[in-house]
């Protein structure tokens, strides 16, 4: 009878383990593509880490992860959702991060007002694309009680508001990466709600069906005071124009300012000008990266107007003139 129970037991475990099929180690667990279409609610309760990278999963219930208390980090990249309810997350308090990078979240539906609320210690979070096509319409959740967050990792809608996710209150944020942008105009007003905590900036492709960048206003990162780190790569708008976001930082110290592969194809060589450079000349760089833009001559006095030294700067140029 003992042994029966045991045997029973035993196979039990084993069905169990089968049916989850994640790695454990170091209280790590790896549940990449696994074909899960739910969390599994047969892990270690003292796992730190829950990898479901390239999975199923469609919705996250009330409770998902309150077993696993002591959850620092939640990988969610690649699935599926649609569906987070109110209660999702509670029960995790010490989450630090929480990435949900690649599924069909829509913001408008769900409220994270209440969703979020529990995640106070949150220090990064990553909801990068999660639409399919641009919609100018997306809502932004509503971050307003994720005071401790410090990474933010989002797109950019063409005509971005943040005023309803209270970014205002985030006064820990440093470092924003706006993976794929939409954003056809750079206003004065765009980033206006957000703390001057600030640090580093980074955008990255602009999406190719869209009109370029039509609109550039001077004080568009003029919200960021503080900015050290300015990197935009791939971007359709003249050079001429992104150089001239950099105006808000003439006199003061930056780390780096990163300008990659800027322009509008076809054909879009651009001969460097000193007009060009005039607020960069005037900014403190560290380390400058023109780079892939195009620049086919350098025009007198445009780089040698730079306070920069040369050796710092990184050029990457395709014409022939560079001296
Ligand atoms: C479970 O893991 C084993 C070993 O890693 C693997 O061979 C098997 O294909 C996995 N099964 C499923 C359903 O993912
Ligand atoms: C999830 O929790 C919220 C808040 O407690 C509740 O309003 C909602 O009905 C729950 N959802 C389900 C499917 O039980
Ligand atoms: C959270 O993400 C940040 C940024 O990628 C990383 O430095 C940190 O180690 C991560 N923390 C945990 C607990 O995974
Ligand atoms: C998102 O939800 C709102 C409100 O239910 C709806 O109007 C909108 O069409 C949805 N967007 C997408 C892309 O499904
Ligand atoms: C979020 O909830 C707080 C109360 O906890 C309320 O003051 C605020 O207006 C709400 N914001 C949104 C955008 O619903
Ligand atoms: C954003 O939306 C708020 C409230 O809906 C509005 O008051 C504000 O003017 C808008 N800001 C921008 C930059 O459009
Ligand atoms: C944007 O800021 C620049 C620099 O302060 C200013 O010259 C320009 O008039 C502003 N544009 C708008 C529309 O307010």
């Amino acid at each position: 009878m003992a042994l029966a129970i045991c045997i029973a037991l035993s196979l039990l475990s084993l069905a169990k383990s089968d049916r989850h099929n994640c790695s454990i180690l170091y209280k790590t667990a790896d549940c990449t593509s696994r074909g899960l279409m739910s969390v599994p609610k047969d892990l270690p309760i003292d796992m730190i880490s829950l990898d479901l990278n390239h999975n199923e999963i469609r919705t996250l219930p009330n409770n998902t992860f309150e077993r696993y208390s002591m959850l620092l980090t939640i990988i969610l990249d690649n699935n599926k959702l649609s569906v987070i309810e109110t209660d999702a997350f509670s029960g995790i308090k010490r989450l630090l991060n929480l990435s949900m990078e690649k599924n069909t979240v829509n913001f408008t539906e769900f409220n994270t007002n209440e969703t979020f609320r529990s995640l106070k210690s949150l220090e990064l979070l990553n909801i990068r694309q999660n639409w399919k096509i641009m919609e100018s319409s997306w809502t932004y959740p509503y971050l307003g009680h994720l005071t401790n967050l410090i990474y933010l990792y989002i797109d950019l809608t063409n005509n971005p508001n943040f005023t309803l996710m209270d970014v205002k209150k985030l006064t820990k944020l440093k470092i924003i990466r706006f993976e794929h942008c939409y954003l056809t105009a750079f206003k004065n007003i765009t980033f206006e709600d957000f703390p001057d905590s600030v640090e580093q900036i980074y955008f990255e492709n602009i999406n190719f069906i869209i009109p370029h960048i039509l609109l550039v206003e001077s004080d568009f990162l003029r919200p960021f005071p503080n900015l050290r780190v300015l990197s935009l790569i791939k971007m359709i708008c003249s050079l001429s124009d992104a150089l001239k976001i950099v105006y808000p930082f003439q006199h003061k110290s930056m780390q780096a300012v990163v300008f990659k592969q800027i322009g509008i194809p076809p054909g879009n060589s651009v001969v460097l000008t000193e007009a060009m450079v005039s607020y960069l000349k005037k900014v403190c760089v560290k380390t400058l990266v023109l780079a892939e833009n195009d620049i086919v001559f350098l025009g007198p006095n445009s780089l040698a107007s730079l306070n920069i030294p040369i050796a710092l700067i990184q050029l990457y140029c395709l014409g022939t003139d560079f001296p």
